[in-house]
């Protein structure tokens, strides 16, 4: 590309990270949202351009923990003064936290733009050097020494790469080794497609000759991992035709945890776009039915246009006005509680949530759960099953109100399962987490109303 031509590239590119990254961080608009409108309202961008603000934007919010050290000082006096703009038509010198997002994650190629965001940094020249794919913290933090100023370096800590709260609010055996965590949340995540058709060697065949790689987990074998896509997914013929959804590992295994039979009645308490609805259905082969319900009409609506493509006859829909969930009495076979939580547990997907989610939410999020789960329990039949998930990773959201629950209500008692994710038996609670299957965190409570 000419110098010229690459110059003004990076800088527009750069530009639309950094209005993102301001959307995100000090108004709390969430990151893929704003990316989205970016790209609409610059529908001139071709596809290189798109992937160069995406994968930045994701980087730096990905380290954002040691980067923000690198950020314009206007931009950090807004932050700390919880500031929800900035003043208008001040130019912030945004290069050494975009260089140092690319250093950090050390790709194996490069982008051009690099070189254009290096030659911005003054005083220059300056001696850069990528962290290495699996060097070690300190090594990491030592390839962004360059980018500050001798007097101003500060001890770039492992633990600055979460909020101060978070390991407070976890299972203390997680707690005890924030590294683990780290080593996900600093990565990339894969991308995991559910299967909806019976012949998997045909589909991953039909997917493969559209240039989508995809691989079958050895212990799911209708999740597949893509390894590698050159294309637009949403455009695929099998796409098109329901023959597989995007849906990660962790959430895969809630509805085989449901383990729902066919012929029997379920109520998707709240389906949203219907994820896990849909795969209740599938696993149900058509026979009996599953009620999705949820607060959003809009969300049930694509759950609706989901249900269509892949043909799924037996899934009714039914919205709920205000905040009262609709009471059923001793109804279903099965009931699922996929309640509304922190998302923590998705934060490598949306490394943004890591630094907007606030720990005062939790306590907010406890109070709607309990009061969903309670009032989805006069639901099911004697014998019959509720599952509680949450993508959460905080013990208060997850085992806590568990045991809460089960104190309140005597007639329910924890159900034993084995989690098909990696076969591990529990004796009806269970927190999976990112390192367990190289997916999101998500806990999964199954209980059994006593007969
Ligand atoms: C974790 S999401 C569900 C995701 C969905 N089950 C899936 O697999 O795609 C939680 C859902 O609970 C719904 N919800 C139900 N009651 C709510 C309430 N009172 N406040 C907020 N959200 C509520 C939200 O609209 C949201 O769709």
């Amino acid at each position: 590309m000419p110098l010229s031509r690459l110059h003004s590239q990076a800088k527009a590119c750069a530009e639309m990270v950094e209005l993102c990254l301001c959307r995100a961080l000090l108004e709390g608009a969430p990151a893929d949202r704003s990316l989205r409108q970016v790209f609409y309202a610059n529908r001139q961008l071709g596809s290189r351009d798109r992937r160069l603000i995406s994968e930045t934007l994701f980087a730096v919010l990905r380290w954002w923990g040691w980067l923000r050290q690198l950020a314009p000082k206007d931009f950090q006096q807004a932050l700390e003064d919880k500031k929800s703009g900035l003043p208008e038509n001040i130019a912030l010198d945004w290069s050494r936290v975009l260089v140092g997002a690319w250093l950090l994650e050390s790709p194996k190629q490069p982008p051009e733009a690099l070189q254009a965001w290096i030659e911005q940094i003054k005083p220059s020249p300056i001696r850069l050097a990528f962290a290495g794919q699996d060097e070690g913290w300190q090594q990491k933090s030592l390839c962004l020494k360059p980018l500050f100023t001798p007097e101003k370096t500060p001890e770039l800590e492992l633990n600055g790469l979460l909020p101060d709260w978070v390991l407070a609010e976890m299972e203390p055996a997680a707690a005890a080794d924030p590294e683990l965590l780290l080593n996900c949340l600093q990565k990339r995540p894969p991308l995991w497609f559910r299967a909806q058709v019976k012949d998997l060697p045909g589909l991953c065949r039909q997917l493969a000759e559209q240039g989508v790689n995809v691989t079958a987990h050895a212990k799911m074998p209708e999740a597949l991992r893509c390894l590698e896509s050159s294309v637009n997914l949403h455009t695929l013929e099998s796409f098109k035709r329901g023959h597989f959804e995007i849906q990660d590992l962790a959430s895969q295994n809630v509805a085989l945890i449901c383990d729902p039979k066919p012929g029997q009645q379920w109520w998707d308490a709240c389906a949203g776009a219907g994820g896990k609805t849909l795969h209740l259905a599938f696993l149900m082969q058509g026979k009996g039915s599953v009620t999705a319900s949820d607060i959003r009409k809009y969300k049930l609506d694509e759950l609706k246009l989901r249900a269509r493509r892949a043909s799924f006859p037996n899934i009714r829909c039914k919205h709920w006005k205000g905040k009262q969930m609709p009471v059923w009495n001793a109804r279903f076979d099965g009931v699922l509680v996929d309640a509304p939580c922190s998302c923590s547990g998705t934060w490598r997907r949306n490394p943004d949530a890591r630094w907007t989610s606030s720990r005062d939410e939790i306590a907010d999020f406890v109070a709607l759960q309990k009061q969903l789960l309670q009032n989805a329990a006069p639901a099911l039949k004697p014998g019959g099953v509720l599952v509680y998930a949450t993508c959460s990773m905080f013990q208060a959201e997850n085992q806590g109100l568990i045991h809460e629950f089960l104190r309140c209500n005597p007639d329910f008692e924890l159900s034993p399962f084995v989690s098909p994710l990696d076969q591990v038996a529990s004796e009806g609670m269970r927190q999976i987490w990112h390192w367990q299957g190289d997916c999101d965190a998500m806990f999964v409570a199954k209980l059994k109303k006593r007969r």
